[in-house]
């Protein structure tokens, strides 16, 4: 008997995928050089070496399914995970959660200054966005131009960006949000993105429609998993865990599923959807036996 024990196949293969994410990150970012060097310093510090990785790892393995090349799949799952870094840059700044730890580390308007983590994030975003419509990432222009295009819609007014301005309204609205209310907030802040995750793998490998469509409704009901975990995280886990600062989403008033349903029944909603969706992965077969691990994963985490 060994004496530290095998990991489950999910953790070795997430993993895998943050290290070759982390890889592929490094080799699209221009090193922190010449006059703008802070500028490519704060972008890196913000999306190298940090993370869970489950939107980059979502797109591997949507990838995987369709046989698409690793090396496609790794610069798509680099530029979700930049525009996901971005959002995270702006989302913790003063004028926004005013957060001061992230992944375990300063948060970079800290580590640098404000102006700094501003324009991090603007580049990373338009990094992402060029890293899609690079001809490396597929050989087909329409595949490149379907990509850039949902991956606006999941970030835009409409999506994530929709979504944080409905946070930031919430915290300030005389009467609290609904449940219904809650649960868009919610799909657009966090559920889009993965959403799109989910579902990149299949728009790469030219996937017939019912595959797609299957791929992005088990993203959207993890996305409404993960950010219930996320909300149950903040109440009930430390720093220590999270990498980030917790306890702070009820003083703020953020408008969680958490704050109007309490602990237990926010925990068997997020339960409900982890079923719902591994149930959408149903004519799939044994290869997506890591994307079903990975719904259970979200709400299980405790980081
Ligand atoms: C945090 O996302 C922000 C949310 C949308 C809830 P993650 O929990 O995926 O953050 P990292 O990438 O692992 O740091
Ligand atoms: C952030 O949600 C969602 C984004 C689009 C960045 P939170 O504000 O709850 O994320 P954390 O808890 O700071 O990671
Ligand atoms: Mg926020
Ligand atoms: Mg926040
Ligand atoms: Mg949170």
């Amino acid at each position: 008997m060994p004496d530290t024990a095998t990991p489950p196949p999910l953790q070795s293969a997430l993993a895998e995928a943050a290290a070759e994410i982390d890889q592929t990150l490094d080799q699209i970012l221009p090193p922190a050089e010449g006059p703008e060097a802070p500028l490519l310093a704060a972008m890196r510090y913000a999306v190298i070496g940090g993370g869970k990785r489950l939107r980059g790892f979502l797109v591997l393995e949507g990838a995987r399914q369709f046989g698409v090349s690793r090396q496609a799949a790794l610069r798509v799952a680099a530029a979700i995970e930049m525009l996901h870094a971005y959002s995270l840059v702006h989302d913790d700044l003063p004028a926004m959660d005013d957060d001061d730890l992230r992944r375990g580390k300063p948060t970079v308007h800290k580590a640098f200054d404000e102006a700094t983590a501003i324009i991090a994030g603007d580049a990373l975003q338009a990094a992402a966005f060029g890293t899609l419509a690079e001809e490396e990432t597929h050989s087909d222009p329409a595949v490149r131009a379907e990509l850039v295009r949902c991956l606006a819609r999941a970030a835009g007014a409409r999506g994530m960006c929709g979504g944080q301005m409905l946070d930031m309204l919430a915290e300030a609205a005389a009467e609290p949000l609904d449940e219904v209310q809650v649960g868009r907030l919610q799909l657009l802040k966090t559920g889009r993105l993965i959403e799109f995750a989910a579902e990149a793998g299949a728009i790469l490998g030219k996937a017939p429609s019912a595959q797609r469509n299957a791929l992005a409704a088990y993203g959207r009901d993890l996305g409404a998993a993960f950010q219930i975990a996320d909300d149950l995280l903040d109440a009930t886990a430390s720093a220590a865990e999270t990498g980030k600062r917790t306890g702070k989403d009820a003083e703020a008033g953020k408008a969680t599923l958490l704050g109007l349903l309490g602990i237990e029944r926010a925990r068997m909603q997020a339960e409900r959807l982890v079923t719902q969706a591994r149930d959408h992965l149903d004519s799939f077969g044994d290869r997506a036996e890591l994307l079903r691990d990975l719904a259970a994963y979200t709400i299980e985490r405790k980081s």
